[in-house]
């Protein structure tokens, strides 16, 4: 189908509101500027070199890693493109150690946003796909300026979540709570159309991603499971897998959404002071949010990610995510006693990894 014949995002929003007739616009407006911001900051990760945003920032974020100036443009562009509807009362991100005020010149409004202006940064410089991942929370009923707790919710609190990809093409996923459904950006229009209605995600696959390089730190229901689909035909599972590690979770979850697999960022002793590597507010819970309407699964390993209740805006957690029956699987050895007595063929003789002497 051409891109004339197709439901534009706009379109879509206002079909999905009116099914509750006492809503006012609100929630579209805050929907529609995010996927504004999304396109904006696509055509400056396309832009690459030539657009002059490339390389590092010179600073470090609240999490002590290395900005990008494409990270610090991007979150600048959430802000801007945000502050001033009147539908938010306040807004986290990745990048800013607080909670962002909505300025006094603009009324406060019913909702919150959390993001990640731009997962996968890594990646940028050389070229390869990254992404926004936003969660849209309800603001506390009260005109008070906002406080890092009342960010502090559940996943399962959500009223939106999503991420925009910059790949080949720039798509925007999305859940309101009632499945997930895709959008392609279409350049000649400039808007998103709904390529990829109601996602299901397979229940099964013979994909996994993890950043095996941290297999030391594993703990040992994760170890039990690499090994396993490792060995392949000739192990537990009777069948082969195949490994994927692209370094940018938008990227692996996308391709998850759209051809099933399990992601592992498992909780791991390689920093003791950290619970895991992905941020809980504006990474796990949007995409479990995600994976979860699109019949996936997103736990801890032990237990749904979107159960957790926060305790710190820039938390981090275990996160394991995909199919749903690896996902449970995963959540099975989580929960079952030890078992010592597996070969490992990760560090076998002939293995990928060696074991050391
Ligand atoms: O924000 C975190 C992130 O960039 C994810 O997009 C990605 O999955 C992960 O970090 C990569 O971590 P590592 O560098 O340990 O492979």
């Amino acid at each position: 189908m051409n891109s004339d014949m197709r439901m534009t995002l706009t379109q879509f929003l206002i079909e999905e509101r009116r099914r509750y007739p006492q809503a006012g616009g609100d929630f579209n407006s805050l929907l529609l500027n995010v996927a504004l911001v999304c396109k904006r900051i696509a055509r400056k990760v396309a832009a690459g070199e030539l657009g002059d945003a490339t390389g590092s920032a010179s600073s470090v974020n609240v999490q002590g890693e290395d900005q990008k100036k494409l990270d610090v443009i991007s979150n600048e562009l959430f802000i801007e493109g945000n502050n001033w509807g009147g539908y938010l009362a306040g807004m986290a991100s990745e990048e800013m150690e607080e909670p962002y005020q909505i300025p006094a010149c603009y009324p406060q409004g019913r909702y919150l946003l959390v993001f990640d202006p731009l997962d996968g940064s890594s990646n940028i410089d050389v070229n390869v796909t990254v992404g926004s991942i936003f969660s849209v929370l309800r603001a506390p009923a009260s005109d008070r300026p906002v406080t890092t707790a009342d960010f502090l919710q559940p996943g399962c609190e959500q009223v939106a979540g999503g991420y925009a990809i910059y790949g080949p093409t720039t798509m925007l996923m999305l859940t309101v709570g009632n499945g997930v459904h895709g959008f392609t950006l279409c350049p000649q229009v400039g808007e998103f159309m709904l390529t990829h209605s109601d996602l299901q995600i397979p229940v099964d696959t013979h994909e996994f991603a993890i950043n095996a390089s941290n297999s030391r730190f594993w703990e040992a229901p994760v170890t039990r499971y690499v090994n396993e689909c490792m060995a392949g035909k000739t192990g537990a599972r009777g069948k082969d897998f195949n490994m994927r590690w692209i370094a940018s979770m938008v990227a692996e979850a996308h391709r998850i959404l759209m051809r099933g697999g399990v992601f592992l960022y498992p909780r791991d002793s390689k920093d003791p002071t950290k619970a895991g590597r992905l941020r809980l507010l504006y990474e796990a819970n949007p995409i479990g949010f995600l994976m979860e309407q699109a019949g996936g699964r997103a736990s801890t390993g032990r237990q749904p990610v979107m159960n957790v209740k926060p305790s710190a805006l820039h938390q981090r957690i275990g996160l394991i995510f995909g199919s749903k029956n690896e996902v449970e699987r995963l959540e099975r050895y989580h929960n079952e006693p030890e078992q010592n007595d597996e070969p490992n063929p990760l560090f076998n003789e002939r293995s990928l990894f060696r074991a050391p002497a």
